[in-house]
């Protein structure tokens, strides 16, 4: 098959120019090969330790996991910790999660719930809003060392549509000019009124932004995860948005285009039918037409089950993935039902490994005849209810994540290509259109490198 790219990409949604759906115009980000050593070399983890991660906004928490006042999570990026705290007055704060006094965590959990924070090493207490409410033994200090109430070091911090990033620089714009996606984009899902409902964080043997690049693009979906042929196509409407946002719309529920076949309805289609409530038996239409029956039934089922939202979303919507990059090393997976949250973390000293983090957040809907889709993932009786915050399962190195086949297929795929990337006879990436979301990360990411922002 040839496609001409630049003219007629293979989706055609035939949405309106202001519609968030809508193709958005090409950017060209240049034929440039990078260096391959961005993913191996000491000198460049360095130089983003230095000049990208302190200045960018970084995805902490989510507002569903601190809802009260003194409830708190701790954000980890490398050898940096932040307790992201909400606050009487409904605001939520973030201090580095570093103890004036002499450095101790302050927060030793992942997460809590507190009305003031107490340092374990010598006891000194902290107020939800940071300041220094007790010094031990205060008599003991020569009071010029104390006479500024040290308290916790604040960072930036703001959130939108559920999600709290946090930043460490305070030239770097507010989130809302940042951010690159138009207004309601993450809005619409409404990610504030779901839960998380389980969360893996495994290691993995690469560099985080070899991690990214194999999320970004679907280019390798026939070649690695040749099951999900029957029902996913791997030609995506790959969009490009400022500031190295980006987002791909991958279609769910029709066969690729690469299958010949396109009547007969693959068994993972029928599926995806059944647990819509749709017959498969009785279904007139060819494996073409699912997708939009798909469509059909979440419609009437979000009307069924009070989903308001829903008018919200296009029926693209609620069939596809918007995979959805936040610069620099989120995508977050959005599905009606839920999102994957997918942070890529740098391992603190080895830039040849990296922590994937996976939050699985789900709309709770409290009626026994409702369900989230199988393809979740979420295993037997994970709680949905949103009553219980799952801890974070902490997979090491080499252990599989159990986050199904096509995450297994993943981990392996991402150690070979990052030890491939360290040969002597690897020039550095070729990016193909497909991988366009790729190549604008990388472009952003060196203009933090280079000084240039
Ligand atoms: S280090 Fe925190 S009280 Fe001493
Ligand atoms: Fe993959």
């Amino acid at each position: 098959m040839s496609v001409n790219y630049k003219v007629e990409w293979p989706m055609t949604l035939n949405a309106p120019a202001d519609s968030l759906e809508a193709k958005q115009p090409p950017v060209d980000n240049g034929v440039d090969v990078p260096d391959p050593s961005r993913y191996y070399s000491r000198e460049f983890m360095q130089k983003e330790w230095e000049r990208l991660w302190p200045r960018v906004w970084l995805l902490a928490g989510v507002t569903p996991d601190i809802p009260e006042a003194g409830d708190y999570t701790v954000f980890e990026i490398g050898h940096e910790e932040f307790i992201v705290v909400r606050q009487e007055d409904g605001s939520i704060k973030a201090f580095y999660n570093v103890c004036p006094h002499r450095a101790n965590r302050v927060c030793m959990n992942e997460r809590g719930s507190v009305a003031r924070f107490t340092c374990a090493f010598h006891g000194w207490q902290f107020g939800c809003d940071g300041h220094l409410e007790k010094i031990t033994d205060e008599a003991t200090f020569d009071r010029r060392l104390v006479a500024d109430r040290p308290g916790l070091k604040e960072v930036r911090c703001d959130h939108v549509g559920g999600l709290i990033f946090i930043n460490m620089d305070g030239r770097a714009p507010a989130l809302c000019d940042w951010i690159g996606l138009p207004r309601g984009y993450i809005e619409n899902y409404e990610i504030d009124r779901m839960h998380v409902v389980r969360h893996v964080r495994s290691e993995w043997r690469a560099n985080w932004k070899t991690g990214i690049d194999a999320f970004y693009e679907t280019y390798h979906l026939p070649h690695i995860h040749p099951q999900t042929q029957g029902v996913m196509e791997d030609f995506s409407q790959y969009d490009l948005y400022p500031n190295g946002f980006s987002r791909m719309i991958v279609p769910i529920g029709v066969k690729s285009h690469r299958i010949a076949d396109q009547e007969a309805i693959d068994p993972y289609q029928k599926y995806m039918m059944q647990e819509v409530g749709i017959d498969p038996a009785t279904f007139k239409g060819s494996a073409r037409e699912v997708r939009e029956a798909i469509q059909k039934a979440k419609r009437a089922r979000g009307r069924k089950f009070g989903l308001d939202y829903y008018d919200k979303l296009t029926d693209a919507q609620l069939t596809d993935s918007w995979a959805t990059g936040y610069f620099p090393n989120v995508q977050i997976g959005m599905h009606p039902e839920g999102v994957f949250i997918m942070r890529f973390l740098p391992h603190p000293t080895d830039p040849e490994r990296f922590y994937y983090d996976n939050m699985t957040m789900v709309r709770h809907v409290d009626d026994p005849s409702y369900s989230v889709p199988g393809w979740m993932g979420l295993p037997e009786g994970t709680d949905l209810s949103g009553e219980t915050r799952p801890n974070i399962e902490h997979v090491p190195v080499d252990v599989k994540p159990n986050l199904g086949e096509v995450l297994d297929q993943d981990v392996e795929l991402v150690a070979a290509v990052q030890r491939g990337q360290k040969s002597r006879g690897f020039r550095g990436p070729l990016w193909s259109e497909q991988e366009q979301r790729v190549r604008h990360f990388h472009r952003e990411l060196d203009r933090y490198i280079n000084g240039e922002k």
